[in-house]
């Protein structure tokens, strides 16, 4: 498209992928089933992802759905050679890369179940926005869904103002390393001034944020040339006019509202249009983000998540039981703080068993004694909603399969050895972030299911030349793979 110059931007700073677990086609898949759709399995599904950058999301995705086809579209010509070196580095095979505008091209009508688009949508000019869209409800298929996420107001109202004081004093035609420089410079001089009045606390806690992130973040999200907030409402009229409604947010949990001070939590609840509640939400939270999940217009939506369709749905937790009290009520708390607690039996017996299995999901059908009715069947599954609401456990389409520790020759994905090789970010079987240090990453990329134990100490050995006692190594060595397997690391063998 001709104006369309953020692909120069790009070229020039580099923006290293990540997986978003919240663009996992299971997250879409799950939310897509909860409120009345019939998505296509995450197992073998056609996934678009626009603006895919080097791929650091799309590759491992696919490298764990081999009967799944991902296309990635990007217009950096060194994003995409990128994107497509790892994919051959790791023998992907059921992925494509488009080095294109996404405002030039049009893949078949309905060819894909799932499209995402995490940090373009804003970030682009207005014409760009327009054709994301158009794309969106182009390539998606009847009961597909689409992932975009985008900055809203009425939250982003305050870093508007570090936006633009930035925007106003560095200089948009100076190199990015001098553009940068200027920009940190400035954000200090500006939080050192702020200092004198407590009432500008909240600019100086942002200002020192953005004076620590990234390059990559600092230049293409504040200084970028386009980065349009709106409202969420604006946002739907939006959709709505491609034919495309709201389903839900991509993080459930950011739909609800506990963190609400309980008076105003009914007050809230009693909104009853979910779109107008939703806009709610971003006024009383002054929410900056969001990341939301649209299919086509002509399905009638269920209001809120249907309890029935968990029975189809699995369950894992990383979370711990406590000890029962004297009433037999247990407090279950999560890795993320979050708790429940219940006395009811049933439902203790179910965590406990999904506790136990983690990272391994356990299909929540499989919870309820096969004579459950109707009675225990809600309460089980209205506790699992909540738990899901609390972020205490995760839902799924499809039930997952992990590797254990215990494996004769343990192995890792390729994607995993290969993005071990390249630093300390790997994504997991969960399609989650995970920061491994030094001798972890020396030793997943060892982890390619031919060496048994013995095979990898001597491999260590040699590598780490005499830095740790060769006596140590085989304890090392297991503590380090009961650790990958409750970080979702290690592969089924
Ligand atoms: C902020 S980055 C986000 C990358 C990745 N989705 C992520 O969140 O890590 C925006 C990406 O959109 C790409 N992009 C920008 N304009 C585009 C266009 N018109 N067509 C296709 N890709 C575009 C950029 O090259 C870049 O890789």
């Amino acid at each position: 498209m001709a104006g369309d110059a953020s692909g120069v931007l790009y070229e020039a700073v580099p923006y290293p992928g990540n997986p978003f677990p919240q663009t996992h086609p299971d997250r879409l898949a799950t939310l897509a089933q909860l409120y009345g759709l019939r998505p296509a399995p995450p197992s073998a599904c056609r996934l678009l992802e626009i603006g895919c950058g080097d791929g650091g999301n799309l590759l491992p995705m696919a490298c764990t759905a081999p009967g799944s086809q991902f296309v990635g579209v990007d217009i950096s010509p060194r994003a995409i050679a990128r994107a497509r070196g790892r994919a051959q580095a790791a023998g992907i095979e059921n992925v494509t890369f488009e080095e294109r505008s996404l405002a030039d091209w049009q893949p078949p009508a309905g060819a894909f179940d799932y499209v995402v688009a995490h940090g373009v949508y804003s970030w682009v000019p207005d014409a760009v926005r327009e054709a994301l869209m158009a794309l969106c409800a182009r390539a998606l298929s009847d009961h597909g869904v689409a992932y975009i996420s985008y900055n809203t107001l009425p939250g982003g109202h305050v870093r508007d103002i570090l936006r633009n004081l930035l925007k106003a004093h560095v200089d948009e035609a100076a190199p990015p390393a001098e553009q940068l420089a200027a920009a940190r410079e400035l954000l200090d001089v500006l939080r050192q001034a702020w200092a004198y009045d407590a009432e500008l606390h909240t600019l100086v806690s942002l200002a020192t944020k953005m004076r620590e992130d990234s390059d990559a973040l600092l230049f293409h999200d504040t200084l970028s040339p386009v980065n349009r907030r709106m409202y969420f409402e604006e946002f739907l009229a939006h959709a709505g006019r491609h034919g495309l409604q709201y389903l839900a947010e991509a993080n459930f949990w950011e739909m609800q509202v506990g963190w609400l001070p309980q008076g105003l939590r009914d007050g809230v609840l009693a909104t009853e249009d979910r779109l107008r509640r939703e806009q709610l939400l971003d006024e009383l939270r002054m929410r900056t983000f969001r990341q939301t999940l649209l299919c086509r217009a002509g399905h009638e939506l269920a209001e809120t998540p249907q309890l029935e369709r968990l029975e189809s749905l699995a369950v894992s937790a990383n979370a711990q039981a406590g000890v029962p009290d004297d009433q037999g009520r247990v407090a279950f708390t999560g890795a993320n703080g979050s708790n429940l607690t219940t006395d009811h039996v049933a439902v203790i017996r179910g965590l406990e068993r999904v506790i136990a299995a983690w990272p391994a999901s356990l299909p929540i059908a499989d919870l309820l004694p096969a004579d459950a009715d109707l009675e225990q069947r809600l309460i089980l599954t209205e506790a699992l909603l909540r738990c899901y609401s609390a972020a205490l456990a995760s839902l799924h389409s499809e039930p997952a399969a992990f590797g254990t520790s215990a494996a004769e020759r343990p192995r890792v994905t390729p994607m995993a050895r290969l993005q071990a090789a390249e630093g300390p970010l790997v994504a997991n079987l969960r399609h989650e972030p995970t920061t491994l240090d030094d001798p972890a990453r020396l030793l997943v990329t060892l982890l390619d299911g031919t060496r048994d134990r013995a095979a990898l100490v001597a491999a260590l050995t040699e590598s780490f030349g005499g830095s740790v006692a060769s006596s140590e190594l085989p304890g090392w060595v297991e503590a380090s793979l009961a650790e990958l397997a409750r970080s979702a690391l290690l592969a089924p063998s």
